[in-house]
């Protein structure tokens, strides 16, 4: 008899386990990635930029005043609106 209550307070136990543990791998990501530069590349990256067209972004916190290029794999490069190499390529490229 108190091996059954024992089984069955086991059996709770660990739905309750399983339940928690649902719960926070279906629990939302709060750190999303935010859909800005948030930060800024001060190196010359140059040969990684791609296309003939850039992006101004305007400083609103978090996000930060930025120049957006097109990169070879896709992405897109937050780059510094103030560094040198980004103002030689803004100067050939065209703004969208
Ligand atoms: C950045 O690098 C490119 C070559 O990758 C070069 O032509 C350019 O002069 C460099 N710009 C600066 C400001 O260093």
């Amino acid at each position: 008899m108190s091996v059954k209550i024992l089984s069955i307070t086991l059996l709770l136990v660990s739905m309750c386990v399983c339940f928690h543990s649902s719960e926070g791998t279906h629990r939302r990501h709060p750190g999303r990635i935010p859909p800005c530069c948030v930060d800024v590349t001060k190196g010359n990256m140059t040969a990684a930029v791609v296309g003939q067209t850039y992006r101004e972004q305007a400083a609103t916190p978090p996000c930060v005043k930025a120049i957006i290029f097109n990169t070879k794999d896709g992405q897109q490069l937050c780059a510094d609106p103030d560094a040198q190499w980004v103002k030689d390529l803004t100067a050939k490229m065209r703004k969208v």
